[in-house]
């Protein structure tokens, strides 16, 4: 019995996933480091560091510790840039519509997400106040594959893991809601992943109230 939906943030509810692919990709071309949209996929659902660790795999130097916190925070400005004029334009398809039909069913929600900005996107978009509980990359030690987050989620909302239903577009984070012992639906980039339960394009391609009356 699912008695709580826990939302992914970037590429799930909000399209600030191509802003930190841009962001990056400033960044790595300033260096001369090659990157594209397929390396991206590496980055999705994991932490800044992590991201610049992979990034880093293709310079043809060794970068120090005091350079990389630099470049990662080079990244962090221009992403922060360009999530400043962010609105509700930003929000994907269904994701409203999908967290008002939970909620008018008494299904708990939250956001677990690997990122630092989680709680600027939300307040920026109107929409702190919509969910049971946040939890996102401030919070954690170890982001996603490892199920951290979503298992603070769970705590922070009191629903046992088994009763939480993760959406996630990264394949990390279906890695990471397995771990955590919950059920995934995959969308958007992951929507191809075979070990997750439910697997759909958009928020609007599925219908998660009647899933989760039915099963
Ligand atoms: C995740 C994104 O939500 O947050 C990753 O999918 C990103 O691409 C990660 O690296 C960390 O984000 P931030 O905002 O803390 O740099
Ligand atoms: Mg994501």
């Amino acid at each position: 019995m699912i008695q709580a939906v826990i939302f992914d943030l970037d590429g799930v509810l909000v399209t600030t996933d191509s802003c930190h692919y841009k962001a990056w990709k400033r960044m790595a071309d300033e260096e001369g480091i090659p990157f594209d949209e397929k390396d991206n996929l590496r980055l999705r659902g994991v932490s800044r560091m992590e991201s610049l660790n992979i990034i880093l795999e293709k310079a043809d130097r060794q970068y120090t510790e005091s350079e990389k916190h630099d470049m990662a925070e080079r990244k962090n400005a221009y992403y922060v840039q360009m999530i400043g004029d962010l609105d509700q334009e930003a929000l994907l398809p269904g994701a409203l519509s999908t967290i008002y039909a939970l909620k008018e069913d008494g299904v708990k929600i939250a956001v677990g997400s690997s990122s630092k900005n989680a709680p600027a996107i939300l307040k920026q978009l109107q929409m702190e106040d919509l969910f049971d509980a946040v939890a996102d990359g401030n919070q954690i030690k170890n982001s996603k594959p490892a199920p951290d987050v979503f298992l603070l989620a769970a705590e922070l909302l009191g629903v046992k893991p088994e009763h939480c239903l993760v959406v996630e577009d990264a394949d990390a984070g279906v890695e990471a809601a397995l771990a955590a012992g919950m059920r995934v639906l995959a969308m958007g980039s992951a929507s191809g992943n075979q070990k997750a339960h439910l697997r759909s394009g958009t928020l609007n391609d599925i219908d998660l109230t009647s899933y989760i009356k039915n099963g």
